[in-house]
């Protein structure tokens, strides 16, 4: 099964018996499953009606409050949110601020960002928005405080764009009986620079698509390649536009100086955003910012350590084959310092799974370029899956190399599912299946407090 990774192993003669000893360890790759989905069309949904849409999501760093946004496409509207507690008739009011953008011969609708703080935890909070006819009601959750005993339950979706394989996936999550609290987000949103003239509208019919999770739990969002949306042929030369119009995140409270990359707490979970196509280099200010960051991160408090990013770091597919590399080079090793549990990317239209490995050896002349099973290292798993118009990642580097564990090409959404500060169960599932089937799932246990266990 190894055999292109042993002959590559055998020219590095000096550190040929270290080498061997981690092969053994890892001379297996592991399962790249056989399911086949029927169909596979990519045809993204017709354009819906013109209602205003809503999103949230987290708008501090510890979760006691909301950015609550929302787009009204003909006129701006009242510019609060009126929000109250569960069964409180106590009204309070929260009043945003609106814009709009132009993006080549597209004007947005009146973009609403509201904050909405000092709320507490673990509460249900009604809001609403408009008023008479234009008037809706939504809901959502606060979190637990941040603290190990409280289980907590994230989505993962990835690559989602805008298909009826995309409803799929927004379906099956949210018939998910893992009952999934917040969504963390792994980049590429709506896809609309697949259209000519980066088709705005399209933001627009993603925006509703999603309205019916995102305006009642917080998406956190990582910004993917489909959000750069850099046009000089159309004079767009400012990246980012309509992502940045239209999403905000709450950088500014975990000491970032770009919406792109930051941090959160979120009940036993401290998640780091990361932003791959904004410099992140030694001497960028996203190295800097997340030297600090990950040195900061309380693991008594904060169990779980998590990074998001857009393209994986460890892939075997053809897709993307080696994009992360760059990033690898730059942050794995502090990934592995501070006993990163979990880093999720998307990218990849696929599933993948990856062993606990490191390659932070390697150092171009040495040769240890075949990444070893490292117990202090992350799991890496790949949800990009979500169903966009571009498709399946089909193609598979063959044979499966020994880092990668699972790896199917259909669309899906995965679960962490945090039980308490030394386990939580990760499961995929997969649309074509009934919504209780997981396609994979796996026992993770946490790297600072059970980092012996070897398990998984
Ligand atoms: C929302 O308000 C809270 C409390 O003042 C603050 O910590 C947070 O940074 C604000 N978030 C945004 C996105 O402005
Ligand atoms: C709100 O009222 C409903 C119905 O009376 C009750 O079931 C629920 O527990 C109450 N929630 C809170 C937070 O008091
Ligand atoms: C934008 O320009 C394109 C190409 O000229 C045209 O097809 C499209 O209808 C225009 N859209 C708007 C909103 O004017
Ligand atoms: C929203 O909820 C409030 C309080 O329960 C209620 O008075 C109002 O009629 C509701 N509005 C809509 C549009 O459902
Ligand atoms: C999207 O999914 C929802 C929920 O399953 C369904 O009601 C709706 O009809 C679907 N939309 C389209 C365009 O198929
Ligand atoms: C880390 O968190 C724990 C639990 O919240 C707290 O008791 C401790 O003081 C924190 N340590 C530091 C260095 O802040
Ligand atoms: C590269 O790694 C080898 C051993 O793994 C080490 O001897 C050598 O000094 C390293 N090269 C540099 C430039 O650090
Ligand atoms: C943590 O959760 C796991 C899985 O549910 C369980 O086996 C273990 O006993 C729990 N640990 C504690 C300290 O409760
Ligand atoms: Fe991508
Ligand atoms: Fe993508």
């Amino acid at each position: 099964m190894a055999s292109s990774s042993s002959s590559s192993l055998i020219a590095a003669s000096a550190v040929v018996l270290t080498i061997i000893l981690n092969a053994s360890v890892l001379c297996h790759g592991g399962r790249t499953s056989t399911y086949m989905r029927t169909s596979n069309n990519n045809v993204d949904m017709p354009v819906d009606d013109p209602t205003y849409y809503v999103h949230i999501t987290q708008g501090d760093h510890v979760g006691t409050a909301v950015i609550v946004s929302w787009i009204t496409p003909k006129a701006p509207g009242p510019d609060g949110v009126i929000y109250w507690k569960e069964n409180s008739t106590e009204k309070k009011l929260a009043v945003g601020k609106i814009a709009t953008y132009t993006y080549y011969n597209y004007t947005s609708g009146f973009i609403h960002h509201a904050n909405v703080s000092n709320l507490e935890f673990n509460t249900k909070y009604y809001y609403q928005l408009g008023l008479g006819k234009y008037a809706r009601n939504f809901s959502f959750s606060t979190p637990p405080p941040p603290g190990p005993d409280a289980p907590y339950t994230f989505g993962l979706i990835g690559d989602l764009g805008q298909t009826f394989d995309s409803n799929s996936t927004i379906d099956h999550y949210q018939n998910d009986p893992q009952n999934p609290q917040a969504l963390l987000y792994l980049g590429d949103l709506s896809y609309a620079n697949d259209y000519p003239y980066h088709d705005n509208v399209r933001w627009d019919t993603y925006g509703r698509l999603i309205e019916r999770s995102v305006a009642y739990q917080p998406w956190i969002w990582t910004v993917g390649n489909h959000e750069v949306d850099w046009a000089p042929e159309l004079d767009e030369n400012v990246p980012f536009k309509p992502f940045r119009n239209r999403y905000h995140t709450p950088y500014a409270a975990a000491g970032s100086t770009s919406p792109f990359w930051y941090s959160i707490k979120r009940g036993p979970a401290y998640i780091i955003v990361m932003a791959a196509y904004s410099a992140f280099g030694y001497s960028s200010p996203q190295y800097s910012w997340f030297g600090q960051e990950i040195n900061k991160v309380n693991r008594s408090e904060t169990p779980w350590l998590i990074v998001l990013m857009h393209p994986p770091m460890y892939n075997s597919y053809k897709s993307h084959y080696m994009e992360g590399e760059t990033m690898r080079v730059v942050y794995e090793s502090l990934f592995v310092k501070y006993k990163v549990d979990l880093v999720f990317a998307g990218h990849v239209h696929a599933y993948e799974r990856s062993v606990r490995v490191s390659n932070i050896a390697y150092n171009i002349t040495n040769g240890l370029c075949t990444p070893v099973k490292n117990l202090n290292a992350p799991v890496y798993l790949t949800v990009g899956d979500g169903g966009n118009l571009e498709g399946l990642s089909t193609s598979m580097t063959q044979p499966q190399p020994a880092y990668s564990a699972f790896r199917e090409a259909s669309f899906g959404h995965g679960i962490l599912d945090i039980k308490n500060k030394t386990h939580a169960y990760f499961a995929w599932h997969r649309n074509d299946d009934g919504y209780a089937v997981m396609a994979d799932s796996v026992w993770l246990t946490n790297r600072y407090w059970d980092p012996t266990d070897d398990s998984n």
